[in-house]
């Protein structure tokens, strides 16, 4: 089933649950509005079932036949793609095994104390098993902060995968559209690039969202990608107060739906922060795009974070 967060709050793994019960021990479904909650929405990653269940629920099935597993790998580039946004390489670790995957993936990074953080891998397989990382420092972040002020190359990290459904569909014929804010290019790109690679005649329209358009940290490639492939075009969208000739102001949503009035006949594949992907979630199905086409991560924080955060607001016990 397709799931992002594993905390409750992106709504990407919804089902219906059709007959039976569940309970919220953990994290209460925060991603469920009332309306959903009384038509018997669930979030399975977080709902225990107290008896048998009947669910009507969507399924990836590319992903199922690829074993989540951990590996330390090792880090052979670091470097700085935009400030406060940290470009990782790493290698699988002297005896280790590449990790199988498929492009818009994303791992765990498992920390010495067992805490988990979710980063997308921002390209696709390679044979000799390199990944490579956009990491955006969280202020106060205790990974993030580490990484930016701390790891060098030569050092190693333990990480889990591969994770996540944001991946490629290559069962529809349909015109694509991939949305990202800030590094949420990352599993942007590694599709993109997986489906320029497959010679796709598919029309293909990339908006990238930034505050300011130092931010849009690798916007060349994105331009190449546009200039050397006839499906594809893309849209720099910048928020900010300093837009300038070739790029488009505002919201990166917002330039999705001036173009796109009616997303009916769509794919649409958005990945960023959470605030976007919660206005894209409820405009774009207004627009028409029905939700089973709409695939998406959404960029929480890790889920046991997310839960010290939730922990003390009002409990939801289930029905
Ligand atoms: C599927 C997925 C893919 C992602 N891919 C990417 C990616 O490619 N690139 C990227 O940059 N990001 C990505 N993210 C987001 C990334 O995982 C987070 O930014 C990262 O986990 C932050 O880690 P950290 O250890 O630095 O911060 P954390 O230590 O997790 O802290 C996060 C924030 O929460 C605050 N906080 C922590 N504990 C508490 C508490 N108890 N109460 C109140 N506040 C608290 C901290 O001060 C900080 O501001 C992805 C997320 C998901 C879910
Ligand atoms: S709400 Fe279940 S994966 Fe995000």
């Amino acid at each position: 089933m397709p799931y992002s967060c594993r905390a409750g709050v992106c709504g990407s793994c919804k089902a219906i649950m059709l007959e039976g019960s569940c309970e919220y021990p953990s994290n209460p479904p925060l991603a469920l509005s009332a309306g959903e909650l009384a038509q018997h929405a669930i979030l399975p990653c977080q709902a225990v079932a107290t008896s048998d269940m009947l669910l009507r629920a969507r399924e990836v099935t590319s992903v199922e036949d690829i074993a989540r597993r951990q590996l330390s790998v090792m880090v052979v580039e670091k470097w700085t793609l935009a400030s406060g946004v940290i470009g990782l390489r790493l290698v699988p670790a002297p005896g280790e095994r590449r990790l199988l995957r498929l492009p818009g993936q994303y791992l765990d990074v498992v920390l010495d104390d067992g805490q988990h953080r979710p980063f997308s891998i921002a390209n696709g397989p390679q044979d000799d098993g390199m990944i490579e990382l956009h990491v955006r420092h969280v202020n106060g972040g205790e990974f993030t902060s580490w990484v930016d002020g701390k790891l060098q190359v030569g050092d190693r990290l333990r990480i889990e995968g591969p994770l996540g459904t944001f991946v490629p569909r290559e069962d529809s014929e349909r015109p694509m559209i991939f949305m990202a804010g800030g590094t949420g290019f990352a599993p942007v790109k590694a599709i993109v690039e997986h489906f320029i690679g497959l010679g796709s005649r598919r029309p293909i329209d990339v908006y990238w969202g930034a505050r300011s358009a130092a931010d849009l940290y690798l916007r060349p490639l994105a331009e190449r990608w546009a200039a050397s492939t006839q499906n594809v075009r893309f849209h720099a969208v910048i928020s900010g107060a300093d837009v300038a000739a070739g790029e488009r102001p505002g919201l990166v949503h917002e330039a999705v739906l001036a173009d796109h009035p009616d997303l009916s006949g769509h794919d649409l594949y958005m990945s960023g922060p959470p605030p976007m992907i919660d206005a894209g979630h409820r405009l774009f199905m207004e627009a028409g795009l029905p939700e089973e086409r709409l695939y998406y991560d959404s960029f929480d924080y890790a889920p046991e974070v997310l839960a010290r955060i939730i922990t003390g607001r009002a409990g939801f016990t289930g029905f």
